[in-house]
């Protein structure tokens, strides 16, 4: 059976996009970095806007993984010589926030759908890179990719249990607005951009 990952997704990652992160590692590394202190704040941030639904219990601990992944990536940007810095940002996260709704219920049902999404992107670009990758990155991402597995699943099942409905329909809406995102030419390289 395949991974929640690979099902919810409308669409690999083009080849393009990988040939371009390989020869863009310093940028890939840089941003990859970014991403994983995000993913912390919009745990947290979700932790703060919904307290009664008590969600500190699974987002907490799933905000200190991920700022252990961006202290991992420091280190590696740090060993393979390269500077972190700060970055434009790309504009997939604001596509998907842009196509989602701003009244509640919906928008935390949104939220939740976005957050699974983007956690499901992220595993397939790693398990997409694995086999391309030099052997100083690729025991690392291996790691990432089961604990990014792991927060794709978590989101929905935070999902299932607040609304105890079928989110896949809704899911699917947006899975395509994220789909068409990464098919299309991008002049920014990032983690999540199109080629
Ligand atoms: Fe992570
Ligand atoms: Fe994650």
């Amino acid at each position: 059976m395949s991974e929640t990952w690979e099902s919810i997704l409308s669409s690999p990652t083009p080849q393009a996009w990988i040939d371009r992160a390989l020869n863009s590692l310093d940028i890939l590394l840089i941003d990859h970095a970014h991403c994983e202190k995000k993913a912390a704040s919009s745990a947290i941030s979700l932790i703060h806007k919904y307290p009664h639904f008590n969600l500190a219990k699974l987002l907490s601990p799933l905000a200190r993984e991920e700022l252990l992944h961006f202290e991992q990536v420091l280190r590696l940007i740090d060993k393979h010589g390269y500077q972190y810095r700060n970055l434009k940002s790309g504009k997939y996260a604001q596509t998907l926030h842009d196509a989602s709704s701003n009244q509640e219920p919906y928008k935390l049902k949104d939220s939740l759908i976005t957050c699974s999404l983007i956690e499901a992107r992220s595993c397939e670009r790693f398990h997409a890179l694995l086999p391309f990758l030099p052997d100083s990155l690729k025991k690392f991402y291996s790691k990432l990719h089961e604990a990014e597995s792991r927060h794709c699943d978590l989101y929905l099942d935070i999902y299932s249990n607040i609304f105890d409905e079928d989110w896949s329909d809704r899911l699917k809406q947006l899975s395509i607005i994220e789909s068409n995102y990464i098919n299309q030419k991008d002049s920014l390289f990032r983690f999540h951009s199109g080629y």
